[in-house]
C-alpha cells in the first residue's frame, strides 16, 4: 500500500453507509438519522453541517455507540472502522464490552459544553490521565506526566501547575482544551468534535478551531467536525457533508461544494451567509420554512417544501444520494441544473 503523504489523505478510517437511527416514542418513530453515508480517511477532516435537528449529533453519538443509552435503535446500515494493521470492524454490531475499548481509545469525542463533560470534583490531570490508566495501564505518576505533556501540546501555559487545577478554576476555552487533551490521550484514529466551539466567544472559537486543525494534521488523525456554522468549514475541513432531515444531501471536497453546490439546500445555506463585513462567527440565518418533523417525513425529497427548484416528480419517490463526480454526491434529481 502506498504511504500516505501529509498532503494527501490516506486509507479510509471510517465508512458510514446508509445509517438509520430511530427513537421509538409515544408519538411514533423519530427517524433521527435515516440515510447517512460518508467516508473519512486518515489525515482528513470531514465537516458535517446542517440546521439544528438535522441529525448531526445523533450521527456522532451513533459512531460512539452512545445512542442506545438514549433510547435509540440503530435500525440499518453500517459503521465500519479500520485501524492500522487491523481488519475493519462494524461498530453497529460490536458487543458492548469491545465497544468500551473502542470508545475513548480508537475513537474519541469532544462535545459542545466542556463543563458538563468534566467532573467538578477531580483535578483535570486526573481526568486526562484516567483513560491512559484504563486503556493503557499507566501508573498514577506516569499518567500525570502524560497529562502534563498533553496540556503542553494543547497550548496551556504552566502545565505542571495547571494539571492540579479543578475545572471551575479554568476559562471556557481552557476547559475545552482540557476536553481535547482527554479525547486525544490514547491517540485515537478518529476524533469526533460536536460543535466544540459553539459555547465559546468568537476569538477563543478561532483558537480552538486552529488547535484542532494543527493536532489533526500533526497526528495524521481522521476528524469529524460537526457544526451548524458554515463559516468554519472552509478553514478546518477537507470534505463537507451537508445534512438535512436525517440524511446526507450533499458530500464532497469542501472547496468544490462551497463554490459550486449541487444541492438546493447547500445553495440556500450559502446564500444565508452574510457577505463581506464582519460575517465571521455570525449564526446562519434561517432558510424560510421549516424542516419536516422526523416523526412525519414526506415520501420524496425532504427539502421539497422549501425548495425553489421543486417539481412534481420530487414528491413521488425517495431521492437517492447520487454520484455527481468521482468525488462528489448529491441527493437531488435536478443536480445537473443546480451545479453550474
Ligand atoms: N432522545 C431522543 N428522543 C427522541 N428524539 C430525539 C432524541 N434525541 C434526538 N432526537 C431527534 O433526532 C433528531 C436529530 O437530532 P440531533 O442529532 O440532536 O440534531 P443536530 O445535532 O443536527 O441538531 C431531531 O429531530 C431530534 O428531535
Ligand atoms: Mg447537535
Amino acid at each position: 500500500m502506498p504511504q500516505a503523504e501529509t498532503e494527501r489523505p490516506g486509507a479510509p478510517v471510517l465508512d458510514v453507509r446508509d445509517l438509520q437511527v430511530f427513537f421509538p416514542t409515544d408519538e411514533g418513530v423519530v427517524r433521527a438519522v435515516d440515510g447517512v453515508t460518508f467516508t473519512v480517511r486518515a489525515g482528513e477532516t470531514l465537516a458535517i453541517v446542517g440546521e439544528s435537528g438535522s441529525g448531526k449529533s445523533v450521527t456522532g453519538m451513533s459512531i460512539m455507540r452512545l445512542v442506545e443509552r438514549g433510547g435509540a435503535r440503530i435500525a440499518g446500515g453500517h459503521i465500519r472502522l479500520t485501524r492500522a494493521g487491523a481488519e475493519a470492524i462494524d461498530l453497529t454490531r460490536l458487543p458492548e464490552r469491545e465497544m468500551n475499548r473502542v470508545r475513548g481509545g480508537d475513537v474519541a469525542m469532544v462535545f459542545q459544553d466542556p463543563m458538563s463533560s468534566l467532573n467538578p470534583v477531580f483535578p483535570i490531570g486526573d481526568q486526562i490521565g484516567e483513560s491512559l490508566r484504563i486503556h493503557r495501564g499507566l501508573s498514577r505518576s506516569a499518567a500525570r506526566e502524560a497529562a502534563i505533556a498533553l496540556l503542553t501540546q494543547m497550548g496551556i501555559a504552566d502545565p505542571a501547575q495547571r494539571v492540579d487545577a479543578y475545572p471551575h478554576q479554568l476559562s471556557g476555552g481552557m476547559r475545552q482544551r482540557v476536553m481535547i487533551a482527554i479525547a486525544l490521550a490514547c491517540d485515537p484514529v478518529l476524533l469526533i468534535a460536536d460543535e466544540p466551539t459553539t459555547a465559546l466567544d468568537v476569538t477563543v472559537q478561532a483558537q480552538i478551531v486552529q488547535l484542532l486543525r494543527e493536532l489533526q494534521r500533526a497526528r495524521a488523525m481522521a476528524m469529524i467536525f460537526i457544526t451548524h456554522d458554515l463559516h468554519l468549514v472552509g478553514d478546518i475541513a477537507d470534505r463537507l457533508a451537508v445534512m438535512y432531515a436525517g440524511q446526507v444531501v450533499e458530500e464532497g471536497p469542501v472547496a468544490q461544494v462551497l463554490q459550486h453546490p449541487a444541492h438546493p439546500y447547500t445553495k440556500a445555506l450559502l446564500s444565508c451567509i452574510p457577505r463581506g463585513g464582519n460575517g465571521r462567527g455570525a449564526r446562519m440565518q434561517p432558510i424560510p420554512g421549516s424542516m419536516p418533523s422526523a416523526l412525519n417525513l414526506p415520501v420524496g425529497c425532504r427539502f421539497q417544501s422549501r425548495c425553489p427548484y421543486a417539481v412534481a416528480r420530487c414528491g413521488e419517490a425517495p431521492v437517492p444520494l447520487e454520484a455527481v463526480s468521482g468525488e462528489r454526491a448529491a441527493r437531488c434529481i435536478r443536480w445537473p441544473e443546480i451545479l453550474q
